[in-house]
Order: structure tokens, then sequence, then C-alpha cells
């Protein structure tokens, strides 16, 4: 067939989903599921930011996938709402540590950080005493509380130590005006161990965990985004199960789920079906797998993929 005709066929073609955006990371859902306990949890120790009194420093911690991000988020956004609308002083600033350009120096984070307060500082040449001074005005230049959440925080510390933490916790003895609060978010449960002492305990005041979700949880947040994603009637029976378990099977990751569910979708919808069945299911596992070892190997050192290659040499 011509390339020409394909297209003209697809687009004639109706497609199994009504609006594949919600399948993507950065849909944001309407509900957050079984995360009731730790929203309350994280809404309370935040609360007192409304009255600008200083919240503790709180760290949150689980697994890939558990709904860390999307519940801090929520929270941080309704508060945030709440402030505007009562002209409170509350500023909220989301960083995501492991994003390059942005977190990779201790000068590019707090240069970032002063941007977020409306100054732009030369990618690089002051001395980085000079631009903590820069954002500690920037700071006190009014009243006001100070949310900062730093998610996947092991990437900064990986990158730059942990000294920039220390800095940072040790920020409000600095500032006259304002205060600053700080909302760690990791998924390396081994991180804060590693931590020099101080910084530990003065990130983690308060700590969250995220436990995984089981298999049936999974089933009902894989069900109601299926709702919205596909046609009625595209999912067969007995996929949402078998998504949910293929998840559960590794940690109870959601995020590998809906993703699942997505390329599941895409292939159904290749193969010219008008609905999923299982063998797309299947394909999809299997696609995802490969990719996650193909990664595994293009990621690794050059002696690893040697002895990996001399391997498979005598192994074939
Ligand atoms: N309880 C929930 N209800 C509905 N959707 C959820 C829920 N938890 C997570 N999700 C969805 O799953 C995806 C992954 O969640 P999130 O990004 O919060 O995970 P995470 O714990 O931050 O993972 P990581 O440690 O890998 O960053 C998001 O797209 C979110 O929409
Ligand atoms: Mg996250």
């Amino acid at each position: 067939m011509q390339i020409k005709n394909f297209f003209e066929n697809y687009i004639k073609k109706e497609s199994i989903f009504v609006d594949k955006r919600t399948l993507l990371p950065s849909y944001m859902p309407e509900e957050i599921l079984f995360r009731e306990e730790q929203l309350q949890e994280v809404a309370n120790i935040l609360a007192p930011a409304l009255r600008l009194e200083k919240p503790s420093n709180l760290f949150i911690y689980g697994k890939t996938g558990t709904g860390k991000t999307i519940s801090v988020r929520f929270i941080l956004s309704s508060m945030n709402k709440v402030a505007i609308q009562s002209n409170l002083p509350l500023k909220y600033i989301y960083i995501n540590c492991k994003l390059k350009k942005v977190a990779d120096t201790e000068y590019r984070l707090i240069a970032q950080l002063s941007k977020e307060f409306g100054q732009e500082l030369p990618p690089t040449g002051l001395p980085t005493d000079e631009v903590y001074n820069i954002f500690y005005k920037l700071l006190d230049q009014q009243k006001q509380m100070v949310l900062l959440v730093l998610d996947e925080i092991d990437h900064l510390t990986k990158k730059i130590g942990d000294e920039i933490l220390y800095n940072l916790t040790r920020i409000n003895v600095e500032l006259q005006k304002s205060q600053i609060c700080l909302i760690g978010i990791s998924n390396n449960l081994i991180f804060a161990e590693n931590l020099d002492p101080r910084v530990k305990s003065s990130l983690s005041e308060e700590e969250i965990i995220f436990s995984p979700y089981n298999a049936l949880q999974i089933q009902d947040i894989l069900r109601k985004r299926a709702a919205k994603a596909f046609k009625e009637g595209a999912v067969q029976a007995g996929v949402i199960e078998k998504c949910a378990a293929y998840s559960a099977r590794d940690h109870g990751d959601i995020r590998r789920a809906i993703d699942l569910l997505r390329i599941a979708g895409e292939t159904a919808e290749r193969s010219g079906s008008s609905a999923i069945e299982i063998n797309h299911l299947d394909e999809a596992e299997k696609k995802i797998e490969s990719d996650k070892i193909l990664n595994a190997a293009v990621n690794q050192p050059k002696q690893f993929q040697s002895v990996l290659y001399a391997i498979l040499l005598l192994a074939l």
C-alpha cells in the first residue's frame, strides 16, 4: 500500500482512544485513589504554612509509581489555590532534580530558585557565595512562606553532594521576614541513610512512606483511567486484571501499569482491532520488558558491554 493511502485510510478509521492524554504521565487525575491517609497526613503537616507558620520539613519516600509526586502536587496546588483566594503570601516551588540543567550544580539550582523569584542570573561566573546572597535577598524581600518541593532529591545529592541540603535546611537562620519549608521526595529507600546526620534529621522532621499498591487497587485505578481513555467496550474482559497482575508482579508500579495499557491500546489499533485483547497486552508487556533490558545494556559502561558481548559470542 502507498504511504499516502495508508495515511488517508488511517484518518478515516475510528480510533479506540477517546482521550489518550489521560494515559500520559503529565495527566493529573481528578481523584487520587487509595491515598486518603497519606494525602491527609501531608495536608496536616503543611497546613500551618497557610497561617504563615513554618511547617516541619517533610521527607516522602516509597518505591517508584506509588503516587508520591502526584499526591504532593495535588496537595500543594490545593493549598496554592486557597492562598491565592485569601491573598496569602505563600509561594510553592516544584523542582524535579532529575532534570538536566536545573539541578546539575549547586550554582544552577540556586540560580533556578532565584529565577522563581523573578531574577535571572548569568549561567556561570558568579562565586557560589554571591549566588546565595542574591537568593537570600530575594527571599527576604517581603514576608512570605516558601514551600520548596525537591522531587527525586537523591539525584541532587548524587550529582552535587549533600552540602546543598545542609545549606537549604539552615537558610531560615539567615532570613528575617521569610521562611522556607523543604519537601523532599525520593524512591531510593536508603537515600536518607547515607546523608550527613545533621541533614538527615532536619530534612526528615516528618517522614511519610508510600507503600506499593496491591493488584486490586491497581485494577481500580486502571479501570477509572481506561473509562476516560478508551471508547466504551474497547477493553476486553480480563485485560485490566492481567495488566494489574503484570505490574503487581514487579512491586505495584502504577505508572508501568498505565503505560502498559496505553501500549496495548496502540498495539490493538495497529493490528486493526476495535478492542484491546489479552494478546495485545501480552505483546505490549514483551515490548516494555525488552526495551528495559536493552536500555539497561545500552547504559552500562563499555567494560560491561564487552563482557556481555563475549558471553553472547560464547553462547551462540
Ligand atoms: N492513587 C492514584 N490514583 C490515580 N492515579 C494515580 C495514583 N497514583 C499514581 N497515579 C498515576 O500514576 C502515575 C505515577 O504516579 P507518580 O508520578 O505520583 O509516582 P511516583 O511515586 O512519584 O513515582 P517515582 O518515584 O517513579 O517518581 C501518575 O501518572 C499518576 O497519574
Ligand atoms: Mg515521582
